[in-house]
């Protein structure tokens, strides 16, 4: 019996290692003396970017999420397409759909002009992302640090391991589960759909075809989203306040003015009522748990120590 006991712990220690490892390293603190001033120049690049045109602060946050939710969170949906190399731009949820890529090679330039082939592509979207949020009203959160950049990619991944608009909610839920996050996290992370766009191709069978929706919030939506012809007509994801980062989102799926079918199956009479009825009434709550989940999701299997590269250019392998 003591045995067994043993063995399990020896083999639960070994398996929590092994967890760890994968981002043992990642330390607010990891460029505190290499790059003292990387914090300063990020946020500033991304004043400018959102003074500009705040939906910039909304595509920065996509890219974190589509670079994270494939083979983790490594700048690997940065990198261009080239004759002998194929990335994830032209994946399916990426292509003619996934923005911000001019943000992120200016705020390169200025790192790089600061301290020069120290801080990878991987962490300045990481602390572009956290800085879309806080300029445009949501919370804020420190930033571990110290990721790697990837010398690979992979559109077939990008392809199947991003969900998409028309997803039901046992697929949202599986999806994330695959890289770790919870049916919370997915409700919670979704909330990032309280900034910007969608292209009418992606919503047009909801609007049009669905029942759990707000009438009067379908015929405005069909006003710019023909049934056929309009495919990248845009409309905002949360109505109410598109360059805000509220709990807009959550008051708008109660009234059933989620705009993607994969928005309103978190409140459809499923698990997450409840949770979207706490965030559509408790914003301090919504703050707290997005900014942890945000985090959570920033630790997806980052690579660190010696594997992987900084890259001189975001868009190419060194
Ligand atoms: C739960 C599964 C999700 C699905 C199915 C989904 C799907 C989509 C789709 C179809 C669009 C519109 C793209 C276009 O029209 O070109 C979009 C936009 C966006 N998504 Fe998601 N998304 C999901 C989760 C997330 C998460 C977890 C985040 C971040 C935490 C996020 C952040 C955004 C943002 C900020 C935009 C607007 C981007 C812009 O205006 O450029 N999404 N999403
Ligand atoms: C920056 O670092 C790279 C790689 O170490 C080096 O080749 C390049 O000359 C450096 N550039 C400047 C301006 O210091
Ligand atoms: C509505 O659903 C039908 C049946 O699935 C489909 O053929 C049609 O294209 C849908 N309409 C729109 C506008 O998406």
């Amino acid at each position: 019996m003591s045995f067994i006991n043993n063995s399990f712990f020896v083999i639960v220690s070994i398996l929590s290692l092994l967890a760890f490892s994968s981002n043992a390293q990642l330390s607010p603190s990891f460029y505190a003396r290499t790059c003292p001033n990387l914090q300063t120049i990020v946020r500033s690049t991304m004043r400018q970017a959102i003074a500009r045109e705040a939906r910039l602060g909304a595509s920065i946050l996509r890219l974190f999420f589509h670079d994270c939710f494939v083979q983790g969170c490594d700048a690997s949906i940065l990198l261009d397409d080239t004759a002998t190399f194929t990335g994830e731009k032209n994946a399916f949820p990426n292509r003619n759909s996934a923005r911000g890529f001019e943000v992120i090679d200016t705020i390169k330039t200025n790192v790089e002009a600061a301290c020069n082939a120290t801080v990878s592509c991987a962490d300045i979207l990481a602390l572009a992302t956290r800085d879309g949020v806080v300029l445009l009203g949501g919370p804020s959160w420190t930033v571990p640090l110290g990721r790697r950049d990837a010398r690979t990619a992979s559109q077939s991944a990008a392809n199947s391991q991003i969900p998409g608009p028309s997803s039901d909610l046992s697929t949202l839920i599986t999806m994330f589960a695959n890289k770790g996050l919870t049916a919370r996290d997915l409700t919670v992370l979704s909330g990032g759909h309280t900034i910007g766009q969608a292209q009418c191709q992606f919503f047009r069978n909801r609007i049009y075809n669905e029942t759990n929706i707000d009438p009067n919030f379908a015929t405005t939506r069909r006003a710019t989203c023909p049934v056929s012809g309009g495919n990248t007509n845009l409309a905002p994801l949360d109505t109410v306040t598109p360059t805000r980062f509220d709990n807009n989102y959550y008051t708008n799926l109660v009234k059933q003015r989620g705009l993607l079918h994969s928005d309103q199956v978190l409140f459809n009479g499923g698990s997450q009522d409840a949770l979207v009825r706490t965030y559509s009434g408790n914003s301090v709550a919504f703050f707290r748990d997005f900014a942890a989940a945000m985090v959570k999701m920033g630790n997806i299997s980052p690579l660190t120590g010696t594997n992987g590269e900084i890259r001189r250019n975001c868009r190419v392998l060194n």
